[in-house]
Order: structure tokens, then sequence, then C-alpha cells
């Protein structure tokens, strides 16, 4: 069984999902929704909010929710836009990505403030450092989208493919180093009994729902790598 008409070219294309496809994305988006409460909710409720606190209130769902569905609308893997145009799923994901920037633009200002309010020792830590260049790149990628988004017209300057492998590259691997931010986050922060079982708990869901976010998009970019040399 298919979801979603599949008979219109070019922009006005849809996306196609079969039943299984949209169980196990559904299964996905439930995944995420639970880690990104978890941490939220285990950190509010031991710290309280605070500038602290915010950075990872903040960033946390700017990842995990925002960028996640960002990249599963554009590799034609979300149950979310399956019904949207080619055109409206572009719409949807520099919408999320602006949002997702936003949130991740305002928690990290609230790190870095906390840290020299505090007059703290910064970047010391494998987490702070992955998280600073998580922060840039996830700047170059929202920058870099732009010029992706008029690939078409800039073709004169690059060709539009490699705008685009360029940019799934950057995004990815940005996505990528999110996770390991937050996973090193965690792992320094929590030490209580029960996180022997919590963290490996969580670190595995974190694994497998990355490699489902990942996949599709990594799959769509070495096809066009490899159209780059033919
Ligand atoms: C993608 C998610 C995250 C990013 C990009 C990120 C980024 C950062 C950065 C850049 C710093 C250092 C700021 C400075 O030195 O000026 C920092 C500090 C910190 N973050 Fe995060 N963070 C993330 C999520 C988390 C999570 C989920 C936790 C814990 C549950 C956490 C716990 C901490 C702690 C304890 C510090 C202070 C110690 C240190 O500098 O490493 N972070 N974070």
């Amino acid at each position: 069984m298919t979801v979603g008409k599949d008979t219109e070219t070019g922009s006005s294309k849809k996306n196609r999902m079969s039943a299984l496809a949209i169980v196990i994305n559904y299964f996905f988006h439930l995944i995420l929704f639970g880690i990104t409460s978890y941490i939220l909710s285990r950190v509010i409720i031991d710290l309280n909010v605070t500038l602290f606190t915010l950075h990872i209130i903040f960033i946390v769902p700017g990842y995990l929710i925002l960028m996640s569905n960002a990249i599963l609308i554009m590799s034609d893997n979300n149950f979310l836009s399956m019904t949207s145009k080619q055109s409206e799923r572009v719409i949807s994901h520099w919408m999320l990505q602006v949002f997702g920037l936003i949130l991740i633009i305002v928690g990290h200002s609230c790190v870095f403030v906390y840290k020299y309010q505090g007059n703290l020792p910064r970047f010391q830590t494998v987490h702070s450092r992955v998280g600073l260049a998580t922060f840039i790149l996830s700047l170059i990628t929202g920058f870099q989208g732009i010029f992706t988004r008029y690939s078409y017209q800039l073709r004169k300057f690059v060709k539009p493919l490699i705008q685009k492998i360029f940019h799934s590259l950057v995004g990815n691997f940005t996505y990528i180093l999110a996770v390991v931010s937050i996973i090193y986050g965690f792992d320094q922060m929590w030490s209580r009994d029960y996180d022997v079982i919590v963290k490996p708990i969580l670190i595995t869901l974190l694994s497998i729902s990355t490699a489902y976010v990942l996949y599709k998009s990594l799959f769509t970019m070495a096809l066009r790598i490899k159209q780059l040399f033919e």
C-alpha cells in the first residue's frame, strides 16, 4: 500500500511512503520526542531553569526535534510532509532550519554568558569543544543553505550538484556532532546510581534514531557524488 499521489512531476511532485514506512517514521518521532522530554525534564527537575540549563532547554529540541524534522522532510522520509509538494517541503525545510538555528544561537548565547559572568574556565571539556564545533558548523550549514536554495541561479559560478552535495555533507556531519555533544553533555553531568542504566539506554536510542534520520539523506548524497563522476 502507498500513501500520497506520485503522478505529479517537478516542483509539484509528492512523496510516497508505504504504511510500514509511516509506522516506523511515527515510531522515531516518538523516540526523539521521548529523549528530548526526558533530558529537559531531568535538567529542570535537577537544576531548575537557569541561564546554564537554558542552553540545554533551547539547544536539545533545536537539534532533536527541529533539525531532525528538517532533514527527514528533505529526504522524503517524514509522514508530516508526505502530502506536501516538493516546493512546500523546501519551504518547511528552511523554516525548520531557521527556527532550529534561532534556538541553537539563543542556547549557546546563554551558556557563553553564564560562563563569562561566572568567570568560569572555557572549552576545557570534550563536551564544550565538540559543542563549539557543532555551533560553528550549524551557522555555516545554515548560511550555505541560502546558496543551495539559489543553486540554479548561481549555476554559472558553482554546479548546483556540488552545492547540494556540500550542503548535505556539512549538514549531516553537523547533526552527528550535535548528537555527540548531547551524549558528552549528559555523560559528564549525570552520575546517579540509576544513570548506569539511563545513559546506555539514551545513547542506544540516540544512535539508532540518528542512523534513521540520516540514512536516506546520506544515500541521496552518495548518489549525487556518483552522478558527479559520470
Ligand atoms: C547539541 C547539544 C549541546 C551543545 C551544542 C552544547 C554546547 C555547549 C558548549 C559550547 C558549552 C561550553 C560553553 C563555554 O565554555 O563557554 C557547554 C557547556 C556545558 N554543557 Fe552543553 N551543549 C549541549 C547539550 C548539553 C546537554 C544535553 C547537557 C547535559 C544534560 C549539557 C551539559 C553541559 C555542561 C555540564 C556544561 C559545562 C561544562 C563544560 O564546559 O563542558 N550540554 N555546552
